[in-house]
């Protein structure tokens, strides 16, 4: 594609968007071909015009130098920021343009992003009753949304966007030149809308998204140290294609929807939560972040009511990330950029109460069904209890409404392992396979980018008519080909290992002679010499490109291994082993790998590499003479026409042991006899003997529990073959008749959490006696009627095997059980919930407990004094009264004790002493306070305290020493409606926003407790909700 080519998008029923790349010179002549006029004036901010401003004066000089009687060319430049989106701003343009003479027949060109488009539109818009504009948009947010749909506006001091007007653009102009100076963090901003657009509308375009991820980011982070700006020339091509295919699902939506109501609601897909969190997070946190946030919330719900795959939220949740957009308010940037703000629930639940789709009180969502697809070509709607389980963080789990003689069949994601093996030797075969059940980590993106960035594979995925996704993968037959991008590969050491042996395949290429593989910094501290030992030994040609025996490598390319004996030391990783294995074939002649130093670890992943090279048609025969030594045939891995990917043999534990503790039946239809996972025996060995029915075949296993309450105790059982699945075996032994000693498993005390002394712990909440042993754990089986229910529920310790253990546990407690921090299951399990829920009828409720959430609760027997903070209207007052009803402390307002102490009214001592003085009257007021009642009382403070850096100080001095002092924020709104009845007050010079604005950092910075503060609530709410923050 050439940079000069321009693409042509039309919007409601007119050819009037125009895409190209340096569309300057092109631009400026179209104009003035199209739209004649005597004056053209240009709206920009100063960022944009230090940058771009020049080319387009230069452009209209050039172009009507020749002309009789040339048009002028005028330009007005603003402050950069959403504080320009002003009824001010508006004005002062407007006069200006008086000033200048300009007409009806003025043409105004708004260069800019969002903010100068909807303002200088609206400009246009109502200028002498609306004159010609035409749209430059200068971000990647302004270009793909908000210049296109006619919809101008400006904030005023109740909300944003509150007043403004249709009004079509005669033209856009899309330049992605101008993105070569968007700063990174905005550009990722708009990459949010873009990704959102694909999400629910285009799968082709989010397969693309996935492919360029890594050439995206490494293009915009790779900027001219001196001037700032990117080359953009390596993804111009797929940018441009993102772009128009963005643009033209908003173009159409926007014409059809004049017809179709509701089908405009999909562009708000990921934005019914995302403006939740926006309302708390804002300003720190951009439009495209919390938006990025609320995909992942909306998605997440979508696959709680079942209509969603939990591959597809992976694969979704993965694109926003990779993309450095923030998938969680728990994000530690956001975190730090909000000073630890909370995005409590409850109170996301009240703020998309107010949302314009909603039906009623009924709240309205888009929900996904798969890539591409919506449930509805609108908005659906969903019960409030479900959005609050989404968003909560922990859950309560009831008693399942399941009968006895329920059979369930329930597929756990895929062993992690097996998916490495399987999508390499996929690829290394000739041929197509189709892989089902595949986990999709960071492992296996690593490793389908790199194979196809070096042309070893193609890579599609399918969904089944029963939901279930498929990746087709078109193997090369070990054909690989270097490429001159480095090969980046995260974190990944199964991938890093694997590839720096296959990577010897790779033939030079007409651009590249090597191949570089790099990792994270993590990586590139993480060992691989003994397998570049063994490599280089045997032809290949490795270097070493930063500390020696790490990342990066650069591989030569065309020097194959020789094969013949190869010796390698395998007592440190089995994934150098692996590795080998699994490149032998395609070495000159056959190999004889000799496992060296020892006894190799993991002997059961070397077994697994094997088995599935024979599934791929590779033979590897034991050397009958040498001790852990094999011998590997060349030849070409055959693909079979479907492998299906064994389910992960410790997940599976879950609903086995759901089916023995509730006496129902459930079914696992790809882990049987012959699987090569050692938590595969669980349910012959340990769930049989405690007197479960369990049949067993070659690839299933069916599991039914005996009647409820009737399960046998195992005297002694020794777990160390399936040390994983001890957690899930203590849950089963506490309901069994007796004792068992579970041993061989101390290594548990060293994973995501001491997990012997966790169980302990918390079985022994309930009441069940467990003993910690050194290596194991005893436990004293009870019956459900001798069980007591902590009420502070059971802790997870971020570990996803205690809280999907304990969900077992809690699904046979007849009372409801509190389990927190559900969300560690995602590291395995992302949808376990839902499977709970949907195939095991259990119900679930979201809870949260925000003072136990933000690790530091209100403390209301401290007799301290409590300061309040926040813009005027915020109702300090009133929650102030509030607290100190609860806390028994005095309330007292600082404004009515410095009107009491001057005896004047504070419009009084702002007309007597200026702001300053009143502000310097005010910080004698609060020092002199804090002096004399350090303790029981609640002041609320004006809500200009912040504006002095001598208040800000003191308070922050308050804090240091250990006061409270509590920022309380309301709905902007709400604050304004407040203000228009509150006539006893001076109004702010500035408008309300904009102060807003101004202090918001300020409240933050200077309170250690935040509130959101939402009508009608009870003291003892109003006090709940009070939330630490740093
Ligand atoms: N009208 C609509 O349909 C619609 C849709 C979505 C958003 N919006 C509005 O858009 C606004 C947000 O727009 P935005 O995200 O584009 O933010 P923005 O206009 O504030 O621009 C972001 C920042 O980037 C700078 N900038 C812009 N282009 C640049 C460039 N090429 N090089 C260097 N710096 C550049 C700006 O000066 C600014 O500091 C909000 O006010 C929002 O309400 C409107
Ligand atoms: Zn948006």
């Amino acid at each position: 594609m050439t940079t000069t080519a321009i693409d042509r998008v039309s919007i409601l029923g007119s050819d009037s968007i125009v895409v190209g790349y340096d569309l300057v010179p092109a631009l400026v002549a179209e104009i003035l071909r199209d739209l004649p006029s005597s004056k053209y004036v240009l709206v920009t901010d100063t960022n944009i015009s230090k940058m771009h401003l020049e080319s387009f004066k230069s452009t209209f000089a050039k172009l009507t130098r020749e002309s009789e009687d040339p048009p002028r060319f005028l330009s007005y430049v603003v402050p950069p920021g959403e504080g320009s989106k002003s009824r001010e701003m508006k004005a002062a343009i407007e006069d200006w343009m008086f000033v200048n003479q300009c007409t009806r027949d003025t043409v105004l060109l708004a260069l800019g992003g969002g903010v100068i488009g909807d303002m200088s539109g609206y400009v246009a818009a109502t200028f002498m009753r609306g004159i010609r504009y035409v749209q430059i948009p200068t971000t990647l947010l302004a270009m793909v949304d908000s210049s296109i749909g006619g919809k101008t506006a400006i904030d005023v001091p109740y909300g944003k966007n509150l007043v403004g007007a249709f009004w079509q653009p005669t033209r856009i102009f899309v330049d992605l030149a101008m993105l070569e100076t968007l700063p990174e963090r905005e550009f990722i901003n708009g990459m949010a809308e873009i990704i959102k657009t694909a999400i629910f509308w285009d799968e082709e375009e989010f397969i693309r998204l996935e492919r360029d991820v890594e050439k995206f980011t490494a293009a915009f982070r790779n900027r001219d140290p001196a001037t700032g700006i990117v080359d953009l020339s390596s993804i111009l091509p797929i940018l441009r294609a993102l772009v128009v295919g963005s643009i033209k699902v908003k173009a159409f939506v926007v014409t059809a929807d004049e017809r179709e109501g509701g089908l405009r609601n999909l562009l708000n897909f990921g934005h019914s939560i995302g403006h939740a969190y926006e309302a708390i997070l804002t300003p720190e946190i951009l439009h495209g972040e919390c938006v990025a946030i609320g995909i992942v919330k909306e998605v997440e719900l979508a696959r709680y009511l079942g209509l969603l795959s939990d591959s597809t939220v992976a694969r979704i949740t993965r694109v926003l990330s990779a993309y450095g957009l923030p998938i969680s308010a728990q994000d530690p940037v956001v975190q730090k950029r909000t000073s630890g703000r909370l995005t409590p629930a409850d109170q996301l639940v009240k703020v998309m109460t107010v949302d314009k789709k909603n039906a009623g009180s009924k709240k309205r969502i888009v929900l996904l069904t798969g890539i591409g697809k919506t449930l509805e070509k609108k908005a659906s709607v969903v019960a409030d209890d479900d959005i609050k389980f989404v968003l909560a963080p922990d859950v309560i789990v009831n008693m399942p409404a399941l009968p006895a003689d329920a059979s369930v069949p329930v597929t756990p994601p895929g062993s992690k392992s097996i998916t490495n093996r399987a999508l390499l030797l996929a690829a290394l075969s000739d041929g197509p396979t189709k892989l089902v059940n595949l986990l999709r980590s960071d492992d296996t993106e690593h490793m389908m980018t790199a194979i196809a960035q070096l042309s070893g594979a193609t890579f599609g995925w399918t969904t089944t008519e029963t939901g279930e996704d498929v990746l087709e993968v078109n193997g090369r037959g070990g054909k690989l080909v270097a490429s001159e991008l480095d090969v980046y590969l995260g974190n990944s050491g199964t991938s890093s290992r694997f590839l720096a042996a296959i990577v010897t395949l790779a033939e030079p290429s007409a651009t590249a002679a090597s191949v570089v593989l790099t990792g994270n910094k993590r990586m590139k501290e993480r060992p691989i010499s003994p397998l570049v030992d063994a490599l280089s030994g045997n032809g290949a040609q490795i270097a070493y490109l930063e500390a020696p025996g790490s990342l990066p490598l650069k591989i030569t390319a065309g020097k194959n291994l020789r094969g013949g004996r190869i010796e390698l030391a395998a007592t440190v990783s089995s994934q150098y082993v692996s590795a080998l294995l699994m490149a032998a074939p395609y070495a000159k002649s056959p190999v004889t790998l000799a496992l060296v130093g020892g006894k190799p670890v993991s002997q059961a992943y070397i077994d697994m590499t094997i088995a599935m090279m024979a599934s791929f048609g590779v033979t590897v025969i034991k050397s009958a003479t040498e001790e852990h030594t094999y011998e590997i045939p060349t030849g070409v891995y055959t693909p079979p026409t479907t492998y299906i990917v064994e389910s992960d043999a410790s997940s599976a534990t879950y609903p086995l042991a759901f089916a023995a503790i509730t006496g129902t039946t459930c079914t696992i239809p790809n882990i049987g006899s012959s699987s090569l996972q050692g938590d595969a025996k669980f349910a012959v060995d340990v769930l049989r003997p405690m007197g479960c029915t369990v049949v067993q075949d070659a690839t299933s296993t069916t599991v039914t529990g005996p009647a409820q309450g009737t399960l046998k105790a195992l005297g002694t059982i020794d777990m160390e073959p399936m040390t994983d699945a001890f957690l899930t075996a203590s849950v089963l032994m506490a309901f069994a008749s007796g004792t068992t000693r579970i041993t061989g498993i101390a290594n548990q005390r060293v994973k995501e959490c001491d997990r012997i002394s966790a169980m302990a712990t918390e079985l022994s909440k309930f009441g069940v006696i467990a003993l910690e042993h050194p290596d194991g754990l005893e436990v004293r089986g009870a019956t459900a009627s001798e069980l007591c229910v902590p009420h502070e529920g059971v802790k997870t310790y971020d570990d996803h095997r205690v809280a999907m253990s304990f969900s077992v546990f809690a699904s046979a407690v007849p009372q409801p059980v509190l389990v927190r921090d559900r969300h560690c299951v995602e590291k395995t399990w992302p949808g376990w919930w839902d499977v709970l829920r949907r195939k095991f009828e259990v119900s679930l409720e979201g809870y949260e407990d925000i003072s136990r959430q933000s690790g530091k609760a209100f403390d209301t027997a401290n007799p301290g004094s409590i300061f309040i903070i926040g813009m005027r209207g915020a109702g300090k007052t009133y929650v102030g009264h509030l607290i100190a009803k609860v806390l028994g402390h005095k309330f007292q307002d600082l404004d009515d004790y410095l009107e009491a102490k001057t005896g004047k009214k504070i419009p009084q001592i702002i007309a007597d002493e200026d702001w300053t003085g009143f502000r310097a009257r005010e910080l004698g007021v609060l020092n002199e306070v804090m002096e004399k009642y350090p303790r029981g009382h609640v002041f609320a403070c004006g809500g200009g305290i912040v504006e002095t850096p001598e208040a800000r100080n003191r308070l922050k001095e308050f804090m240091g020493h250990g006061g409270t002092v509590v920022y309380v924020h309301r709905d902007l709104e709400k604050v304004l409606e407040h203000l228009n009845v509150d006539e006893t007050r001076p109004v702010y010079g500035a408008d309300h926003f904009t102060a807003w604005r101004r202090r918001q950092p300020w409240f933050a910075d200077c309170s250690n407790y935040f509130l959101y503060n939402i009508d009608a609530r009870t003291p003892e709410e109003i006090v709940n909700s009070i939330t630490y923050t740093i």
